[in-house]
């Protein structure tokens, strides 16, 4: 019997609802295709975006979305992607794949789509191969009322009234894919951009600058020590890499041993949050500077017989607990961590989405955001496993069980727990300090560990009623199954 101890009076912060973010890049099929297919399409859409992503998303309540990159951003020259749409410019994505980019996706139907989709735009400039001038003409094309050659222009490509950004970063992977720079050198770059990106009336940026890649500490510290003072959020990426950059091993054929290894590296986030956190805390001790991990999730191999560098992959159970573990992450550093964005939407990584024509998919790891959404604006409080090491391997043991727990506006408790064991299942006492129980409502997304949906199969894998379990007078108690991961909603 495992104890889960939950202290509702011991409140840890608010859990932002951005943690539940997305990104959506001009790469494979993740833009065209899979939100944007035209107006022509026969695929129903409104205004050029597809009618049921949109419709999926909106149930998960996505909160905001990235774009245009990644390392798509700093080769993207945004001028190139407003006008008429016969007029934009045809060219290579040199990056991703080698296809046409016909720029018919640019800055009007990305705020077209962040309206359908009702969430907040996170728009990603180009430092790498872009001015300061071209940065921060596109802020006064955004976001400027009045007369000015940006505001003009605006209004000529039909939108009289400016628009709302409040998220926008400043270059993207600047250590690497953005200009191979040194964080020294970064850091100077991201004082001179962030300058001309202005606050028009009260439309105030929140400017987030390029962070590390992965365990790259001397790049946070260079940052902190230079920008900080200029800075709302430093970036953080990093990818769940099963085996190496590679050979990253395949989506959804893997044995025992690599979900361990999997999760395992999943984990790591949380070392990663801890250790970048202490040194953004040496130079900004109120945590006023969020850490914003606007990339992460799983990176395999892509699906035999699509191009290389589409980085389409399928998604199984596997890549939900991935999802389960880091979500819980995220709410239990909530004090520091301020948004994060999953890699990426729709076909491209770890997707919430997969799109085939008309056809629509949604993964196992869309099924997990759907389960936590009730985790946003909640408030993060006090909680704790008992738990044990499991795996195959000495270096690769896990935790078997992963949590975190909130209480929303209306005093409900939601618990999320992940069974990380592909073959055990187990006891959980529940114990509640301070807190009758009346009610307990439950859900629960389990199956084999290679499970995925595919689009002759799209329901393999879907939540489920979860009703297994016995209120106490000390809380809840309740078997937790192998593989799975839970939501419980607690009055
Ligand atoms: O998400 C795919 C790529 O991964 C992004 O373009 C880049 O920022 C990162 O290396």
């Amino acid at each position: 019997m495992s104890k889960l101890f939950v202290n509702v009076q011991n409140k840890k912060g608010k859990i932002n609802k951005e943690i539940y973010g997305h990104f959506s890049e001009h790469l494979g099929r993740c833009i065209y295709e899979g939100l944007y297919v035209g107006e022509d399409s026969k695929i129903p859409n409104t205004n050029g975006m597809r009618n049921d992503v949109v419709q999926a998303l909106k149930e998960i309540k996505i909160p905001v979305l990235r774009w245009p990159g990644g390392c798509f951003a700093d080769e993207y020259h945004w001028k190139d992607g407003i006008g008429q749409k016969e007029n934009r410019k045809k060219m290579i994505n040199t990056h991703w794949g080698g296809v046409v980019e016909d720029n018919s996706f640019g800055t009007h139907e990305f705020m077209e789509l962040c309206r359908q989709l009702e969430c907040e735009p996170y728009i990603n400039g180009n430092v790498g191969s872009g001015t300061v001038q071209e940065m921060s003409e596109w802020v006064e094309y955004l976001t400027f009322e009045g007369i000015s050659p940006m505001a003009d222009l605006r209004k000529k490509n039909g939108n009289e009234d400016a628009w709302k950004v409040k998220y926008f970063g400043v270059g993207n992977e600047n250590w690497g894919c953005g200009g191979n720079m040194t964080p020294e050198y970064y850091a100077n770059e991201y004082r001179r951009y962030q300058t001309y990106c202005r606050n028009y009336a009260d439309n105030k940026l929140y400017k987030i600058a390029c962070g590390a890649n992965a365990d790259d500490y001397d790049w946070t510290d260079v940052l902190m020590k230079n920008a900080s003072n200029f800075m709302d959020g430093l970036s953080l990426h990093y990818y769940t890499i099963t085996k190496n950059w590679v050979e990253k091993g395949a989506a959804a054929k893997f044995d025992e041993k690599e979900w361990y290894t999997t999760l395992k590296k999943t984990l790591k986030m949380e070392e990663l949050i801890y250790r970048h956190g202490a040194i953004m805390d040496r130079y900004d001790p109120e945590k006023k500077v969020g850490l914003i991990i606007d990339e992460w999730g799983t990176w395999f191999d892509v699906e035999v017989g699509t191009n290389p560098g589409f980085l389409y992959q399928q998604n199984t159970m596997r890549d939900a607990l991935v999802a389960g573990i880091n979500l819980n992450i995220f709410n239990k550093n909530c004090d520091r961590v301020k948004m994060a964005n999953i890699a990426q939407l729709v076909n491209v990584l770890q997707s919430v989405i997969l799109t085939e024509g008309e056809k629509m998919v949604l993964t196992p790891t869309y099924h997990v955001f759907n389960m936590y959404k009730s985790h946003q604006e909640a408030t993060l409080v006090e909680s704790y496993i008992e738990t044990q090491d499991i795996g195959v391997e000495e270096e690769n043991q896990v935790p078997n069980l992963h949590e975190s727990v909130s209480v929303d506006a209306e005093g409900r408790i939601n618990v999320t727990l992940n069974n990380l064991s592909v073959s055990e299942s187990y006891d959980i006492q529940g114990i509640f300090a301070d807190r009758e129980i009346k009610s307990v409502k439950g859900t629960i997304l389990s199956n084999e560990m290679g499970a995925y949906n595919d689009f002759d199969a799209p329901e393999v894998v879907k939540p489920a009623e979860f009703i297994d379990f016995k209120i106490t007078n000390k809380g809840v108690d309740f078997k937790i199954p192998k593989c799975s991961v839970i939501h419980l909603v607690i009055e």
